[in-house]
């Protein structure tokens, strides 16, 4: 056989090795909830979410569209939606995204806002920095939905 041939196969089995690996690996291993873990499991999500709420009623930029809203619901569906975002054993139950801000009418500068305060609540409770930037990229899909793009 020729060497070139003899490459070409090792090339292959090494290919074949490798997807049939990365199958097990997806077969067997568990979902990845170490962003959960990171953001202290519910609890630490719920103390963020708290804390949160504060910020925005505090904050001129947005807390008009928050007047009269349902600070229960939204403090509990908030912080179900982050635990699942997250890795958590959470089921968001609350509104759909795009529907829920359409007629809010938000602009660029509240989204920033809104993360911002996140950002700021999640400093409060000492959620490592490596933490909050994985939490803000797994929220930004949300982005098109909640600015109504
Ligand atoms: C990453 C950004 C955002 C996320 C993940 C998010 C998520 C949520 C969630 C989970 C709820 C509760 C849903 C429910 O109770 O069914 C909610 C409600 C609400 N959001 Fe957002 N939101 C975001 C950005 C914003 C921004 C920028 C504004 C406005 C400045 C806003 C305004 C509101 C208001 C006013 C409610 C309460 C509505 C009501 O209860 O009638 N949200 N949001």
């Amino acid at each position: 056989m020729r060497l070139s041939t003899i490459k070409m196969y090792v090339a292959a089995l090494m290919i074949m090795a490798g997807l049939v690996a990365s199958g097990c690996q997806s077969l067997h291993s568990e979902p990845d909830n170490s962003l959960y873990l990171q953001l202290g499991e519910r609890a630490g999500i719920a103390n963020v979410v708290e804390d949160l709420l504060y910020l925005i009623v505090d904050d001129e930029r947005i807390n008009e569209q928050f007047k009269g809203m349902d600070v229960a619901q939204f403090h509990r569906n908030l912080t179900d939606q982050l635990c699942e975002l997250s890795g958590g054993p959470c089921e968001y139950s609350g509104r759909e995204m795009r529907e829920l801000h359409a007629a809010m009418g938000i602009t660029d500068t509240q989204f920033n806002a809104l993360a911002e305060n996140l950002i700021l609540a999640m400093e409060e409770n000492h959620v490592p920095t490596t933490a909050q930037n994985r939490l803000i990229k797994r929220l930004l899909p949300l982005y098109p939905d909640i600015r109504h793009l």
